[in-house]
């Protein structure tokens, strides 16, 4: 079966693609090859035809891009060339079309989908919230590759494109029109027959393409060689601060740009297949394909086995208004959902109002609502020191400090308070969610909802089922997590949970190398070299060493030996360096600047330890917790550790994740090492697990 349908209407041919049996179009070879033969090559004999419309029949999605499986399935240079090839082959037979083209944007214009619009002489847009274009193959460690780099250059400009692309930016229809991405928006309901009636416009020149104006500066900028060498330069240095050197695509596209911006010849287009098959090999776009399919997949996971929905959250309730409570109160508020937030202390309510106030105000610094919307958004926040407005919210979530006893007393309050159907939730760190459940009448209802700081940028929300926690409930916060624009995981209810239980082993062995005598400085840039966003040590300062202290000692009483807190971390928060809330931890922080603390004293168990083996250490005892992890059942599967990890804690996505990393290492290697430092330096810490061993024995890898 066919996924494209040829139609007419006045002259006007109408080309509508529905790729059968799914809601979304996507470009395979299968159907580009039928687009071309089948369609253009038959539309171009036509000397009757006056204009051709290109449309998609799905309701949300024009073209979601090209068929990544295609790309993943990518193995040689010489295979990613040709793909590229015959791609824009297809594409410029379009451009070469004598008659107008236009192409109906109604959803999703993505990648390969993008690049479709480019070649088609106009570009009209719904006007709707499901229209987002753009080319973000960058992210996927790739470059446009169907003449898109070529294009876009062509048609904004280099000083509008280059950005754009380099950052793989995805914009609104309204953004889009804006900067010249579309030529008109019309209203969704009337999409068809506005482009219909624009398209007769065309075939009437009443309507021609727009010619780009340009101020003086970027005339400058764009039109003659000093001007765009400083484009040029001012990316790359914008690159390498926000690539550095882990992500190849960024400096392909800079490196294919200078050489074909204001070309159209062949040979341009033949260099961007060239550097798009560079591109298509590395290990790097293999790792943020596999991240995109997860992703993917984790957007929908069900997670139960309940096979009604759950109604959605309406109101939502906080306790605590402290660095969390405040952060979650603004979140849903931001979602357009009312919450009410209780504390103790009003100092604390006005702090939370305060932050929300701030956050709004830089979405509006930067035009993402407006005044009326931040105005409207900041109302749904009401706070107070009494449990009124509590009784009638479908979930309440408590965040106050991290004590099980204060905790208790808290879920113990809400139970009778609450009304039966309030889902009372936890955003503990690490205690047992299943003790909080114990002093209620209604276990079921109580679950863990563990969202990371800051709560409005981090991606991820940890959801825990506690021994008796129903299905309905974790079925209605996993979709009241995603509401809020959350991946989601869900694991069992052990001590630090997923992220914290291997993140903290892993900060708390960076506290151990400091004892042998590396500073502060070198084990975060080695880490930081490794592609994490932050070092360990910097980490432990901005989290707040009181903080992560207490959550390192839950899991030492909880698992033992093997997590024992170094000593230098007592020792620095019993003399009050705090970290970055007290001005001073292991560094001292002065406004954005940090210096090495010297009264933080390091060596004292020196060591000679190499860098390597520095970095394996702190990376290998994530693994080797995360193989308990999976043995104990905490979680169901690597993928979910390694969404986990790349969303809880930055883990680099251009290494897919801990477990990605871990296989590509080499379970064998990973033991081997890990067997070396339980010889060398401490059994307990780097005794490799049972599974991790069974796996290497084996020969296997998490993932099979
Ligand atoms: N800060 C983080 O980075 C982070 C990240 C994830 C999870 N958490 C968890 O979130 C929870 C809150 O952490 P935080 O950093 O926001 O703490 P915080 O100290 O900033 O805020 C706690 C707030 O709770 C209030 N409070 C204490 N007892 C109360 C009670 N009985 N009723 C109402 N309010 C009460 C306090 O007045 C304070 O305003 C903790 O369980 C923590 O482990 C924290």
């Amino acid at each position: 079966m066919g996924s494209w349908f040829f139609e007419e209407k006045d002259k006007i041919g109408i080309l509508t693609l529905d790729k059968p049996g799914t809601d979304v179009n996507v470009l395979t070879t299968e159907s580009l090859t039928e687009f071309k033969d089948q369609h253009l090559a038959k539309i171009a004999a036509r000397i009757d035809l006056e204009a051709l419309m290109i449309r998609s029949a799905k309701s949300r999605i024009f073209v979601a891009g090209a068929d990544i499986n295609e790309i993943a399935g990518i193995t040689t240079e010489k295979d990613a060339f040709e793909k590229a090839e015959q791609g824009k082959a297809v594409f410029q037979k379009l451009e070469d079309l004598k008659i107008p083209t236009v192409c109906v944007i109604n959803g999703a214009c993505l990648g390969g989908g993008y690049e479709l619009a480019l070649a088609c002489t106009y570009r009209v847009a719904a006007f709707s919230d499901n229209v987002k274009i753009g080319l973000p193959e960058a992210n996927l460690g790739i470059l446009p590759g169907f003449g898109g780099s070529i294009r876009l250059p062509r048609l904004l400009g280099l000083t509008k494109a280059l950005p754009m692309i380099l950052a793989g930016r995805v914009v609104s229809a309204k953004d889009a029109l804006k900067v010249g991405m579309v030529d008109r928006l019309f209203p969704a309901g009337s999409l068809d027959a506005d482009a219909l009636a624009f398209t007769r416009q065309a075939v009437q020149k009443k309507i021609r393409p727009k010619k780009r104006t340009k101020d003086f500066m970027t005339g400058f900028l764009e039109d003659n060689p000093l001007g765009r060498s400083l484009v040029f330069s001012r990316a790359r240095e914008d690159v390498a601060q926000k690539a550095k050197h882990f992500y190849p695509a960024p400096y392909e596209i800079i490196k294919l740009i200078e050489k074909t911006y204001g070309r159209v010849s062949p040979r341009a287009y033949r260099l961007e297949s060239e550097h798009f098959a560079r591109l298509g090999t590395t290990g790097v776009s293999k790792n943020l394909i596999k991240l995109f399919f997860m992703s993917e997949k984790y957007k929908k996971v069900a997670w139960t086995k309940l096979a009604v929905k759950t109604p959605p959250v309406k109101k939502c309730g906080v306790i605590g208004a402290g660095v969390m409570g405040g952060g979650i109160a603004q979140l849903v508020s931001a979602k357009n959902i009312p919450v009410r937030v209780k504390d103790i202390n009003e100092g604390a309510l006005g702090g939370a109002l305060r932050e929300a106030q701030q956050i709004y105000q830089g979405a509006l610094k930067r035009r993402k609502i407006t005044g009326y919307e931040m105005a409207r958004k900041m109302n749904l926040i009401s706070v107070g020191l009494t449990p009124e407005g509590l009784q009638r919210c479908d979930v309440i979530i408590e965040a106050v400090v991290e004590d099980l006893g204060i905790k208790q007393k808290v879920f113990k309050d809400l139970d009778e308070r609450a009304s039966a159907g309030t889902i009372l939730a936890s955003n503990t760190s690490s205690l047992s969610v299943t003790k909080m459940a114990a002093v209620t009448q209604n276990p079921g209802r109580v679950i863990g909802l563990h969202f990371f700081n800051p709560v409005h940028r981090m991606p991820l929300v940890e959801i825990i089922r506690a021994e008796q926690t129903s299905e309905e409930t974790i079925d209605r916060m996993v979709q009241f997590a995603r509401l809020l624009g959350k991946t989601v995981i869900v694991v069992q209810d052990a001590p630090g949970f997923l992220v914290n239980r291997l993140l903290l082993p892993y900060m708390n062995e960076a506290a151990y190398l400091l004892e042998t005598g590396m500073g502060p400085e070198q084990i975060d840039r080695l880490v930081e070299n490794f592609g994490m966003p932050m070092g360990p040590v910097e980490l432990a300062d901005q989290v707040g060493i009181d903080v992560g202290v207490k959550v390192a000692h839950i899991l030492q009483d909880a698992f033992g030996a093997r997590m024992r807190v170094a000593d230098i971390l007592e020792d620095v928060k019993q003399k009050g360096l705090l970290g970055k809330k007290s001005g001073k931890g292991f560094y001292l922080h002065q406004g954005k600047k940090k210096t090495v603390n010297p009264e933080v004293k390091t060596g004292t168990h020196p060591a000679k330890v190499s860098e390597e083996d520095a970095l394996k250490r702190m990376i290998y005892i994530m693994i080797n917790e995360a193989a308990r992890c999976l043995e104990e059942g905490v979680v169901d599967s690597p993928e979910t550790v390694d969404m986990g990890m790349v969303m809880g804690t930055g883990f680099p996505p251009f290494r897919a994740g801990l477990l990605h990393y871990a296989d590509q290492t080499g379970l064998q290697n990973i033991v081997t090492d890990l067997e070396r430092f339980a010889a060398t330096v401490d059994r307990e810490r780097f005794q490799p697990s049972p599974y991790l061993l069974k796996l290497a024995k084996e020969n296997r890898k998490f993932y099979s």
